[in-house]
């Protein structure tokens, strides 16, 4: 859907970023979406990124209230532009949320979605994703995370190691996460994992729900 106010205007466009797996994924992403979000209620993306995902996934179940947030300004600018030219009603204004600093500015949500920051981050934001998942959402609520994972301690195919050695040579904090230390973390902070989902590409669907 294109909102008739945005179009033509040249500067949305400029600011609108495109990342061409957030195109590939997105169907499958909103398959499992569709299965495990609650029916209403507030949905906070974390590390939105371009805004893609948000715009489509808010498009499709619109009975829900989206916000997405990421830490970079020129990110939140591509999200506003995206929601914007998409015309949605149902996507708040994106907000400065980096997980490892509080507060986040959101004090309560039914769902949480990150999708592909917990590798492309120091494990220290994946700790403070799940300490804010735990302050935030009550019993029932939903953290929903999407990325590549080693299993027992492999890599689940050679893409992925080699896109984890890339990683860690851009930022030695980075990397591919150990599935298991992760589910660990989320029964820390009463947050239990369902079953992994496998995804196209070599990545995975953690869905972990709130005690
Ligand atoms: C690879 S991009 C993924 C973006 C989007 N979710 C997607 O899949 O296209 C990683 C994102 O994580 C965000 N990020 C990195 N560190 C973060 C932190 N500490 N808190 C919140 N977001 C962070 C970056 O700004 C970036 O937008």
């Amino acid at each position: 859907m294109t909102n008739p106010a945005y179009p033509s205007n040249p500067a949305n466009s400029a600011m609108r970023q495109h990342a061409p797996a957030t195109e590939r994924n997105r169907e499958p992403i909103l398959a499992v979406l569709r299965r495990v979000l609650p029916a209403r209620g507030l949905v906070l993306e974390i590390a939105s990124g371009t805004g893609q995902h948000v715009t489509h996934f808010a498009a499709a179940l619109p009975e829900l209230v989206w916000q997405p947030s990421d830490p970079d300004a020129e990110a939140r600018a591509s999200i506003a532009a995206w929601t914007a030219h998409a015309g949605l009603a149902n996507v708040l204004a994106p907000l400065e949320l980096n997980v490892e600093r509080t507060p986040w500015g959101v004090d309560a949500a039914q769902a949480l979605v990150c999708i592909n920051m917990i590798h492309i981050s120091p494990w220290s934001a994946t700790q403070a994703l799940f300490a804010g998942a735990d302050r935030l959402l009550g019993s029932g609520g939903v953290l929903y995370l999407y990325g590549p994972y080693r299993r027992h301690g492999a890599h689940t195919a050679p893409s992925n190691e080699a896109f984890d050695q890339q990683l860690r040579s851009r930022n030695p904090a980075w990397g591919v996460r150990d599935m298991e230390t992760v589910v660990a973390l989320g029964e820390a902070h009463g947050l239990m994992c369902g079953e992994p989902i496998e995804m196209p590409a070599n990545n995975f669907s953690l869905v972990l729900t709130k005690r």
